[in-house]
């Protein structure tokens, strides 16, 4: 096997190329003054199953394509069989016709990148499992929840509550639970299809002096983290810590969450940011041996 590190996600893909102990096929990568992408392999990739590195946050269109190239040059150049490692996926949350006239967005992706020549996918933390099905070859998600409440429990922060900000992430919180050994819930989260605005029930949860620390999968705009922390911090929480597989962080969205009285952000490499204190290689380099 051998690792093809994507502009996206250089460090990541070296990192998992050096676990795995095998060859980081190096690019040429740049972009046109017009902006278009330019991709050139400088390594041998015939006869090897490859696996390209390369997450999807902003600018996604950019990088989905930028995989898609990858992939047709890794097939046109003999490779065997091509692995599409993408941490974050974008699209993801468009994989149904919610309103009237929309597309599903992640068919289009899952389309073109089996159009390029990807085999098969691995991902971390989709936003919905169901989305793979709509993958016309083996499509996978892995989570990186454990490894995230792994680093609060190095922290001191056993037995912390672990919240998740809606039902549907309930059981990001039920996994981060069976590492850190404390109690877990989950609020109910609304989002108005047409303006984007969220609104939080106040639950009845049982986090009065305690240690709270909420898990999602993507953190975009930080409305959401910000919500849920004011909502904990209302039940009398006593310490509000934020931990998110994909930091995005549009706009101000670190300022808003920290405002809203959350002393720490933490993230993995899915996204590179300084608020990215876990790497995902171990988890993947894992995956791709399996
Ligand atoms: C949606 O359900 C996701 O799990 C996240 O909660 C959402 O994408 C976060 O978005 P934002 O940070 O803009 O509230």
């Amino acid at each position: 096997m051998k690792i093809i590190p994507g502009p996206a996600s250089k460090q990541l893909g070296e990192k998992i190329a050096k676990l795995l102990g095998v060859e980081a096929v190096s690019l040429v990568f740049k972009t046109y003054p017009d902006g278009e992408s330019y991709v050139r392999l400088e390594g041998k990739v015939r006869d090897e199953e490859v696996a390209i590195v390369q997450t999807t946050s902003p600018p996604q269109d950019t990088r989905l394509l930028q995989v898609a190239l990858i992939a047709d040059a890794a097939r046109r150049h003999g490779a065997e069989k091509i692995t599409a490692v993408v941490p974050y996926l974008a699209y993801a949350r468009q994989d149904q016709v919610f309103l009237h006239g929309e597309a599903i967005s992640i068919e289009v992706v899952a389309r073109m990148l089996k159009a390029a020549g990807v085999d098969s996918l691995i991902t971390v933390n989709v936003h919905q499992e169901r989305v793979l099905a709509k993958f016309p070859f083996p499509a996978k998600t892995v989570s990186a929840v454990p490894l995230l409440a792994q680093y609060f429990k190095q922290k001191g922060f056993e037995k912390a509550f672990a919240l998740a900000p809606d039902d549907g992430a309930l059981w990001l919180a039920e996994e981060a639970k069976t590492v850190l050994g404390g109690e877990c819930g989950y609020l109910e989260k609304h989002r108005d299809l047409y303006t984007g605005k969220i609104t939080m029930e106040m639950k009845a949860l049982d986090v009065g002096g305690k240690t709270v620390i909420i898990f999602d999968d993507v953190v975009s705009t930080g409305g959401t983290i910000a919500l849920a922390a004011r909502t904990m911090r209302e039940l009398g929480a006593d310490r509000v810590h934020a931990a998110c597989v994909h930091p995005l962080l549009i706009g101000d969205a670190e300022k808003r969450i920290l405002e809203a009285g959350v002393e720490e952000i933490v993230a993995t490499d899915s996204v590179p940011s300084h608020v990215s204190k876990v790497s995902l290689a171990p988890l993947l380099s894992r995956e791709l041996t399996r």
